[in-house]
């Protein structure tokens, strides 16, 4: 079910034991959703943002020059990136379960290497949030080819597990115990940092900075049980929900292209269409 916000104040009627934001993308901006949503209702977040990487003019390598959303200007200065990713981690702490992880896909191009860096460190130092690890997530192809005399083609992106800095020790993961030994200690079976996935779910004409189901559906199982409920602030074409209804869980998103709204609905109804059916 898709909801198109107005202006009129959220309300609606909840079944017990949900939150009322259950299987909901808000075509918003993901600030007004989290303001709405009472505190600590998100099992899990796994999001894909904008990788502000559109700077005008200076497109070294093409790359950057193909990124472009319908309603967001992905051209920001440094410091305003900064600042509005601060604000979304606030907000995310707010609505974030105690010990729930936000799974965060960042990359850069060839003319704005630093700017990932310097986001993530600040992150930890203005938010309650700090990285706990950093998965490689490596796709079988590149596209464009790099035109770049120096830097190497980027064949991985990164996804940045971040948990809250209290919750170090204690923050969900699915990782399975191999063996006990007699003196207490237990060892895990190995989960290895680096992920095979494909790029996307095939090519479309309207959004060209999309992330496949397949690698979602790799970080939810690493991080999120069966029936929880998944938000992706940045919902794009609808790839995590789609990655949620095959794995079992519930989704809530928000994104602010009305355009993306309606593709995450159809291939949302395709998805549900066909589980259905098994
Ligand atoms: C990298 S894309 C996410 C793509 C998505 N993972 C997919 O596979 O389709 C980032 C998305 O964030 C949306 N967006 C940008 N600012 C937003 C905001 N403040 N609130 C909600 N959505 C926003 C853009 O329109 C864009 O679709």
């Amino acid at each position: 079910m898709i909801d198109r916000i107005t202006e009129q104040p959220f309300c609606q009627t909840r079944v017990m034991g949900s939150t009322g934001y259950e299987n909901k993308i808000f075509n918003e901006d993901c600030l007004s959703t989290m303001d709405r949503m009472d505190k600590g209702i998100i099992d899990a977040i796994v999001t894909s943002p904008p990788y502000n990487t559109s700077r005008k003019g200076s497109s070294l390598d093409g790359a950057s020059a193909n990124v472009r959303y319908d309603e967001f200007n992905d051209c920001k200065t440094d410091d305003e990136y900064i600042a509005w990713t601060i604000d979304i981690f606030k907000a995310y702490d707010k609505v974030l379960k105690p010990n729930g992880v936000v799974l965060y896909n960042l990359s850069y191009s060839s003319e704005n290497t630093h700017l990932m860096w310097l986001v993530v460190a600040e992150i930890m130092k203005q938010t309650n949030f700090l990285v706990a690890d950093n998965i490689i997530w490596k796709k079988p192809t590149t596209s464009p080819n790099s035109c770049s005399p120096n830097k190497l083609t980027r064949l991985c992106e990164y996804v940045f597990v971040f948990c809250r800095k209290n919750e170090f020790e204690t923050f969900e993961c699915n990782k399975e115990v191999s063996s006990l030994r007699k003196t207490g200690q237990v060892a895990y079976k190995n989960y290895f940092n680096f992920i095979e996935a494909k790029n996307n779910d095939g090519s479309n004409d309207i959004h060209k900075a999309t992330y496949s189901s397949e690698l979602v559906r790799k970080l939810l199982l690493l991080y999120v049980k069966e029936g929880s409920l998944v938000y992706d602030s940045f919902m794009g074409t609808g790839t995590t929900a789609v990655a949620c209804v095959i794995e079992k869980m519930k989704y809530v998103g928000s994104e602010i292209s009305n355009r993306y709204v309606e593709m995450s609905k159809k291939r949302i109804a395709t998805f549900e269409n066909q589980t259905s059916l098994f």
